[in-house]
């Protein structure tokens, strides 16, 4: 049992969404729970003789979750980055067998120690700003063992850092040249096929895609889903980044947790969106590095209600980005998200994307996964440009 006395507590309105800030306030922290947060005139006598720490007025949100990374793959794709500057698209490189499947050969040929070893930066990186919970994808392997050795990294990332790690089943990525006469074969004998192996073994939390025009049809991706659903798994989707093949009211029909991109969803995934409880995962760092133009539809999304998340989208080809806070400046700077509503998205509703109930929020019963913070309004996350305030991170209860 601990006490944080003198602290602001970040919290939203009811109705507005306005992030807000309590008064000088306690949280009662017991084990890896919260116990308690209010007043520290209004302290139970029961927590009385609990060890207090003084946070002199400090700000604390909850700790910040970055709900949609690839931070663990192979190689790097500094080329491709200097090639789309003399003018390829994205598009043109993965159709020339750079893009993703350059990354699945460096994945490929790496070890487990070297994916950790390389990936480990990157983690620390997104943990010195405030990150406590980690979702990490596959999808450089495109083969069972490549796939099954990323996500056991993944899982090894949570044990050698502080941090909680949520593993995503991303197989459905790209098609790999061995396949490339044989969709068909490559979604049975080694998205399904392996699914079934990576659960077995306790890897999965969620089940992802690809769906766009180099990648996945969103027929191909509602047979994934359906697979999904038979093991009992969430999922998710990358939908209508590229262009709108009508991917995310696909993975709202299968109750999907989020679609993520989402720059060319039409009104009808809006719609599909609000009616399913979908969050939509917007991922400025991709918009941004590809000089997309299109912006996601941010207006229409805040009106139908539909929850959003911000999220690194960390990898090697689109957004190679370890900052959680750079990202909540570009959703309001690119996306115009209210400072607000970006605290939300690293926040109360990235837990949502990852089907976390117990966290994202200060409040009895949930983790205390927290971050304190030097600032002196919640506004400042979002405003200053390449700036960590981080005080202190709590992970599980624990000052790390
Ligand atoms: O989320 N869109 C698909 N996947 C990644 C990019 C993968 C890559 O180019 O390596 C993304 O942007
Ligand atoms: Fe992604």
């Amino acid at each position: 049992m601990q006490i944080l006395g003198n602290v602001r507590i970040a919290g939203f309105a009811e109705g507005s969404g306005q992030a807000t800030l309590s008064d000088p306030s306690a949280i009662v922290i017991d084990g890896a729970r919260i116990a308690w947060v209010g007043d520290a005139a209004d302290l139970p006598g029961e927590y009385e003789q609990a060890p207090r720490r003084d946070l002199g007025g400090r700000v604390v949100t909850p700790g910040l979750i970055d709900c949609h990374t690839h931070v663990v793959f192979g190689g790097d794709r500094a080329r491709e980055f200097e090639m789309r500057l003399e003018g390829a698209s994205y598009e043109d490189i993965a159709r020339a067998g750079g893009g993703i499947l350059s990354s699945v050969r460096d994945t490929r040929a790496a070890s487990p120690d070297q994916l950790l070893e390389t990936a480990l930066p990157r983690v620390d990186a997104l943990l010195a700003e405030g990150v406590t919970t980690l979702e990490i994808k596959s999808g450089y392997g495109l083969e069972i063992e490549s796939e099954l050795k990323m996500l056991r990294v993944a899982r090894r990332i949570g044990e050698v850092r502080p941090v909680s790690v949520r593993t995503t089943w991303l197989a459905a990525h790209a098609l790999p040249p061995e396949y490339r006469d044989d969709r068909a074969a490559y979604l049975r004998d080694v998205v399904m096929a392996g699914m079934d192996r990576a659960h077995a073994e306790g890897l999965i939390d969620a089940v992802d895609g690809f769906c766009e025009g180099i990648a996945f049809s969103p027929d191909e991706m509602a047979q994934v889903f359906d697979h999904a659903a038979s093991l009992g798994l969430p999922v998710k989707l990358h939908a209508e980044q590229l262009s709108d093949l009508g991917g995310a009211v696909m993975a709202a029909r299968h109750g999907a947790l989020s679609a993520d991109h989402l720059e060319y969803l039409g009104d009808d995934g809006v719609a599909a969106m609000a009616r399913a409880g979908t969050v939509a995962v917007l991922l400025p760092g991709a918009f941004y590095l590809l000089r997309e133009t299109q912006l996601p539809p941010v207006a229409s999304l805040r009106k139908a209600g539909v929850p959003m998340a911000l999220a690194t989208d960390c990898n090697p080809g689109t957004s190679p980005l370890t900052s959680l806070l750079l990202t909540m400046n570009m959703g309001a700077t690119l996306f115009r998200m209210t400072p607000s509503e970006c605290l939300a998205g690293v926040t109360v509703n990235a837990a949502r994307a990852l089907g976390l109930p117990d966290r994202g929020a200060i409040a009895p019963g949930l983790r205390a996964d927290l971050a304190v913070w030097d600032i002196a309004h919640l506004a400042e996350l979002s405003y200053r440009i390449g700036f960590n305030p981080l005080h202190a991170r709590i992970v599980g209860g624990e000052f790390v």
